[in-house]
């Protein structure tokens, strides 16, 4: 048996036996859903207020924080549900940070398996106790990450999520996720009402249980039955008509894409995976693949009742068909669209502030000087991953935490050219640095710049980026943010050096 996969029935343990024991051990304590709502195989009631996330936020340049990765009772979708979490709550606290900040960040885990931690597009070092992916930290132990976050640092929304591979999908999924946003004292001011943190997740419940999942539902990328917002089913906001609210939203999703739009609000896109754009964009649809966050200034003009929806995604599920004939089936890629919140505009109407017209001057890297362009290609092969049928891979191999595969160097920009050469979308991931997207399969990018940490390569076709290694030397990882992807395989390392 490899690593990988006594890592893999590890995982599968997290949401089995090892919940069970915690579970047994908190039954008598008094779940927050009532045993009635626990016994219920129907979801919660919808339509209750939303919730957001505790806020943990720094003080004088310096945060000292401690979660807790613990399997055990959540309230989710409105139940008392067995699950993962950081701090007892899904998602965890949300951590409000600043440029300069020094993190004292210690993790605790209680899980049952191994887990570490990764703060999901923060621009800090790889090494050592800071984002350092090949941490392990072992059940029953505590491990103290340290984060300097640098002084230009932009203000945006990023995330935190375990990080050991072969487990990645399964605490994801079983509930551990939280929000991050840096703040700055010299970004645009924005005339809203208020602002909300959205963290969207989803997943499937058996009984009271975070369900388990088949493995052809690891290989198309699981997607749960339910669509959360900050843990809750169809939530509901209360806005003031005509004001305008500043929302960050989060594809916490383990796998799934979400097309965004509203049946009646109006969406303006002030930031995106790599924070503000440049101008305030008026758009109908946002695509969120898994990891992308976007922040957007909501505003309904009339009172009302609207809904924030998610449309239904190919994200090229049909053509896996043809392979093996083993991915057929529920298809992942959602066949409907889904009430994510719903909206009302009710009370005083509101007159909106005028807005300013740029947001921010970003960084470009179109017209400069290469250092080096390469090629990478992320497959999906038949014949390998034992007992899988089909390996996911990025340049013809699986993942070695042991082995580099990309070296690059400090100081230099680089072009790379995503290749996705299977029949399903993968959503590419680079730690540490965010890539400026130049073309789609061949088009150029035209207009702003498009900074973006995750960016989606649809079946067969390629995305062109540019990556500016400015700083941090050390070890890290690229990666499809499909989860199940990236624990089957499809990661590669790399080095920067100085
Ligand atoms: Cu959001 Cu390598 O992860
Ligand atoms: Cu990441
Ligand atoms: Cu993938």
């Amino acid at each position: 048996m490899t690593r990988r996969q006594a890592l893999l029935l590890a995982g599968a343990g997290v949401v089995g036996a090892g919940v069970g024991v915690t579970g047994l051990l908190r039954r008598w304590g008094s779940p927050p859903g009532g045993p009635l709502s626990s016994l219920s195989s129907e979801p919660g009631p919808t339509g209750s207020a939303l919730r957001e996330p505790e806020s943990i936020a720094s003080e004088g340049g310096s945060l000292h924080v401690t979660l807790t990765a613990a399997a055990g009772r959540v309230d989710l979708a409105g139940r008392s549900v067995r699950a993962l979490s950081y701090n007892g709550s899904v998602p965890g606290p949300t951590l409000r940070l600043r440029p300069g900040d020094r993190v004292t960040l210690d993790l605790e885990n209680r899980l049952g398996a191994a887990t570490n931690l990764h703060v999901h597009g923060l621009h800090v070092s790889p090494e050592g106790n800071s984002d350092n992916v090949f941490v392990h930290v072992e059940e029953g132990e505590a491990f103290r990450y340290e984060y300097e976050i640098p002084r230009d640092h932009p203000a945006g929304t990023f995330w935190y999520h375990p990080h050991l591979h072969g487990l990645v999908a399964d605490q994801l999924f079983g509930g551990m996720v939280g929000a991050i946003v840096i703040e700055r004292d010299d970004a645009v001011s924005l005339p809203v009402d208020r602002e909300r943190m959205l963290v969207v997740t989803d997943v499937t419940l058996d009984g009271d249980r975070v369900a388990q999942v088949s493995t052809r539902d690891r290989m198309m990328g699981r997607e749960g039955d339910l669509v959360l917002v900050n843990g809750q089913l169809k939530p509901t906001v209360t806005v003031a008509p005509g004001g305008r609210e500043h929302w960050r939203l989060i594809n916490a999703c383990t796998s799934r894409f979400l097309r965004l739009r509203t049946d009646g609000a109006e969406f303006l896109q002030i930031a995106g995976d790599a924070g503000l754009l440049a101008e305030p964009t008026p758009v109908e649809r946002v695509l969120l693949a898994p990891g992308n966050r976007t922040e957007l200034l909501v505003r309904v003009p009339e009172p009302g009742r609207h809904r924030l929806l998610a449309e239904p995604v190919d994200r090229g599920i049909a053509g896996m068909g043809g392979m093996g004939g083993m991915m057929r089936g529920r298809a992942a890629g959602g066949e409907a669209t889904v009430t994510l919140l719903h909206v009302e505009a009710t009370g005083q109407a509101v007159q909106p502030v005028e807005l300013p017209p740029r947001l921010a001057d970003l960084d470009d890297l179109r017209g400069l000087d290469l250092d080096r362009e390469r090629r990478l290609t992320m497959a999906m092969a038949m014949g390998m991953g034992m007992g899988r049928g089909v390996g996911l891979t990025i340049d013809g191999r699986e993942f070695d935490a042991a082995r580099v595969d990309t070296t690059v160097r400090l100081g230099t920009v680089e072009e790379w050219t995503i290749i996705n050469d299977s029949p399903m979308d993968h959503p590419f991931h680079l730690h540490v640095w965010p890539m400026q997207v130049l073309a789609r399969d061949g088009r150029p990018v035209n207009g702003s710049p498009q900074w973006l940490d995750v960016v989606n390569v649809a079946a067969r076709t390629s995305v062109t980026v540019r990556v500016r290694l400015n700083d941090f030397p050390g070890r890290t990882v690229y990666h499809c943010h499909i989860l199940d992807h990236e624990d089957l395989g499809m990661m590669g390392v790399v080095e920067a050096t100085g």
